[in-house]
């Protein structure tokens, strides 16, 4: 015998957005190229903590982000199980990446990728670094988190976060992307209330399709 509606219904992790209803769907996040730098070796350590590599005492240089979202269906119902891996660059500019040719010198305490399996309310959470802008002239990058986003039910989304407080105007990615898509990818970092050490954290809710 089939379950009842409201047993289904019940069993589902559905966790809604405020103000959202079914009857309209959230948008979905738009994709964005994964880029040369996805690690070509993935650290030992891939944890959701970027900024202490296993036992070390000693962090990564930068400005403590406290990065957290939910990962949701169109419906808004949380996605639970899904894997979001990210990757960025250290204070310097430099990916964990045998190809990246920029010239400082790497953050060695920085672990520059970590994934995270999303909790039962499809919730993710890291804590990183604030990326800095690489390159130059017209292969200049602004600061930006690449993700890429793994679950179940949908195909897997990849994609960029960028930061509302900085210069974005100039960069290639962002610049061609529609006003829609950059609110959907472009968040605002807020000061943690009680830090010492100017920690932000920043909210990127993630919709996949
Ligand atoms: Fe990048």
């Amino acid at each position: 015998m089939y379950p009842k509606r409201r047993q289904i219904l019940k069993c589902l992790p559905v966790l809604m957005l405020p103000g959202f209803s079914f009857a309209e769907l959230l948008v979905q996040t738009p994709g964005q190229s994964r880029g040369p730098f996805y690690p070509d070796q993935l650290p030992l350590d891939k944890d959701n903590d970027l900024i202490i590599i296993n036992d070390s005492l000693t962090p990564a240089v930068g400005e403590i982000l406290h990065l957290s979202g939910l990962v949701l269906d169109a419906r808004g119902r949380s996605l639970n199980n899904a894997r979001v891996e990210i990757w960025q660059t250290d204070s310097q500019g430099r990916y964990i990446h045998s190809l990246d040719y920029n010239a400082s010198e790497n953050d060695r305490n920085f672990q520059g990728f970590g994934q995270f399996e999303t909790d039962s309310r499809g919730r993710y959470r890291f804590r990183t670094i604030r990326p800095v802008a690489y390159g130059s002239g017209f292969a200049r990058r602004t600061p930006h988190i690449h993700f890429s986003v793994t679950s179940a039910a949908y195909p897997p989304l990849t994609t960029q976060m960028y930061f509302a407080d900085e210069e974005n105007r100039n960069d290639g990615l962002w610049s061609r992307l529609s006003e829609a898509e950059k609110r959907l990818l472009t968040m605002r970092p807020q000061p943690l209330p009680e830090s010492r050490l100017n920690e932000h954290s920043v909210s990127f809710n993630i919709v996949l399709g």
